[in-house]
This record gives C-alpha cells, structure tokens and sequence, in this order.
C-alpha cells in the first residue's frame, strides 16, 4: 500500500464531492442571475449582490465562498469578490460558442435519474430519451445552441462540399433527432431560401420545437414533426444528424434510411461529440464529461430503442465511418471540427 498514493486519491475524491455539489450550486447561481450580476467584473459584497438580485446576503456569503473554492469567483479581500471576465463569457454570453452553462442544467437534470439508472445498470434495461426530468430537453438546447448558432452556418455546411451553394439556392433540409430545433432554426437563419423539417421520436420536444421557430418567425419555412429516424419521408437535398446519432438503436438503420431519404447528389451532415477511437485516446475533460452524459441519458437512449446498439457518445470516428460506408454512401470525410464536435459529411 502506498500511503501517499492513497492520501492523494484522498484529496481528489474530496474535491471531486466539492465539484458535484458546485454543479448543483452553479444552476442556482444561474437561475437566479448571480453571474450576470456579477459579469461586469466589477468586486462586490455578498450584500451588494443580494441587493442587486433580490437574494438574501446569508446565503450569497455562503455561495460566494464555495464559488471561491470552485475556482469560479476570485476573492479580492476586505468582503469583495468578483468574477473574471472571461469565465463570465463562459457562465452567462450565450452568443459565444465557449458558453458552457447549460452544461450544467443538462447534467443537474441527468442525474435525477440516478435511481432508475442504477436499477437499469442491473437488468440491462434502457431509459427513453423522453423519461428523464422535464428540465433536460432545454438544457440540452442550452448546452448545444453555443455551438450549433456559432459554426452551423459559418463552418460546418461551408465545410460540405456543394452544400452551402445548394442551400442558398433553396434546398430542401431535415434534421433528424432535433429535440427542441436549435440546430434547425440556427441553420434556418443562416440559409433564408432554403426550407428546414425537423423530426424527432420525443413529442414533446417536437411541440416546444415548433414554438422556437414560431418565436423565431420562421414557422413558414420551418416546420417540427414527430418521426423516428427509421420512418421519415423522403426527397432532401440534405439530412442533418446533430448529436443524436449515437442516441439511436439502430444507427446504422437510421443511416441506410437517410441514404433512401435523399435526393441524388444529396448529403447526410453528421455532427457527433468530438472523440477519438479508443478509451486510450478519450482521456480529457470533454471525454469525462461526455462519458458520464453517456452513462446516464445517450446510452440509456439506445438500448430503450430497437437495435440497442448503443454506440455511446465517445463512438469515435472510425466506428461512425464505418457505419456510414455500411449505410451505401459513396464517401464519407471529417469535414470539420471543434473542440467538442466533429462533422462527418457522407455523400449518396
Ligand atoms: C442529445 S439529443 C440532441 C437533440 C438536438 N439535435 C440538439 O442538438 O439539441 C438527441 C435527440 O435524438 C432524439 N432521438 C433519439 N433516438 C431517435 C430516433 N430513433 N429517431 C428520432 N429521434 C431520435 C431524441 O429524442 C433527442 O431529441
């Protein structure tokens, strides 16, 4: 027994309980606007920011302390905290693509289903994508809308080829798996000729879907149904696939229908969390993150569906273009990436 080594695991487990707790303490932190108070870096007591956010100072001293330990918020001494300008853009600038908060309220909703998960992890059972705490379709929006406003339209489509040309001349586009259409509005505003359908399984995101185009204004060019990625109809210059893949039963099904599903010429956009092809390679932060988000919602996904394939949401490339040869496209590349995406362009 090294006693170092364990008194240092110690020290980590302990922070890492530290951590758990600072999720849940960071969703409070956003629900109740303390970052934005707090985003003009300016320092503050924890009786200024009660006052500026209607809280009460008690809890604020006590919060702001624990955001300190996190590494969240700087204690300037004499009272005063502040909040660094740049981990503000990351708690509270949802037009940036480095804003991570609804991380945190996608992860806090996810472990609701910590009961039923340990209960499935026994009888190899699935969770639908739908049965998990009503919180978990807007984080997802949240935690993803970063990224999909940021590089959709500037990156990801310029980066097929053909693509972005067709769009601007009016093409037709579904998006498959779209939860609650931050993908398909975000790519409906970039391309004003083309005409987007959104399908997902899960009614209920499909009805919130519908609003976000309709809030939007784009309700007569965007339009939400529900369908499963197997049974949609056809006839598309282009299919997207945005962080849902792996969430299917039978991905290689979905991906032979998309193939059907298009027009000649056409291409299938798949967007998957950035990974490499082995644990080996899957040793950093965006791969714990995406593991543990595996574990309790992509995973579980998966096996509630026909197919049970449970890809997870670390697939990695090689599996993914193995699955989209399989499906009959003519070729498939790494189009593009980011740091936690890669965009998959396979061509009929
Ligand atoms: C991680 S969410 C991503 C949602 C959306 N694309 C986004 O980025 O916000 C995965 C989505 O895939 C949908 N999904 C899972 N399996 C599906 C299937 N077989 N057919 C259609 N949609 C499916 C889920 O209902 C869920 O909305």
């Amino acid at each position: 027994m090294d006693e170092q080594r364990l008194m240092n695991f110690v020290g980590k487990a302990v922070g890492d309980i530290g951590t758990l707790l600072n999720g849940a303490l960071v969703v409070i932190g956003d629900r109740l606007g303390l970052y934005r108070a707090m985003a003009d870096g300016q320092s503050i007591t924890p009786a200024q920011l009660a006052e500026k956010t209607g809280t009460t100072t008690r809890y604020l001293h006590e919060w702001l302390n624990a955001q300190v330990g996190g590494g969240y918020v700087t204690y300037e001494g004499n009272g005063h905290y502040s909040l660094p300008a740049e981990y503000a853009v990351a708690l509270t600038d949802e037009s940036s693509p480095a804003c991570v908060i609804g991380g945190y309220e996608l992860a806090l909703a996810a472990v609701h289903s910590t009961d039923r998960l340990t209960e499935a992890f026994r009888t190899g059972a699935g969770i639908g994508w739908g049965e998990h705490h009503e919180d978990l379709y807007p984080g997802c929006e949240r935690f993803f809308g970063p990224s999909y406003r940021n590089f959709i339209g500037s990156e990801w489509i310029p980066s097929l080829n053909g693509v972005d040309a067709a769009l601007n001349a009016g093409a037709s586009v579904a998006d498959i798996g779209c939860g609650l259409g931050v993908s398909t509005v975000a790519m409906a505003k970039s391309y004003p000729a083309a005409t987007f359908v959104g399908f997902d399984q899960h009614d209920a995101s499909v009805e919130l879907a519908r609003v976000r185009a309709s809030e939007a204004g784009l309700a007569d060019r965007v339009s939400f149904e529900v369908g499963t990625a197997r049974d949609f109809p056809g006839g598309y210059d282009l299919i997207t696939v945005c962080d849902a893949l792996h969430d299917m039963g039978d991905p290689a099904g979905a991906a032979a229908h998309a193939r059907q599903a298009l027009r000649p010429g056409g291409t299938l956009m798949v967007v998957e969390p950035l990974a490499g092809d082995s644990i080996e390679q899957n040793q950093n932060p965006v791969s714990t993150a995406y593991y543990a988000f595996s574990n309790f919602l992509c995973t579980p996904s998966s096996l509630s569906q026909e197919g049970a394939m449970a890809l997870g949401a670390q697939a990695g490339e090689a599996r993914l273009t193995a699955i989209l040869h399989g499906a009959g496209f003519s070729s498939v590349r790494r189009a593009a990436e980011t740091s936690l995406n890669m965009v998959l362009e396979a061509k009929v």
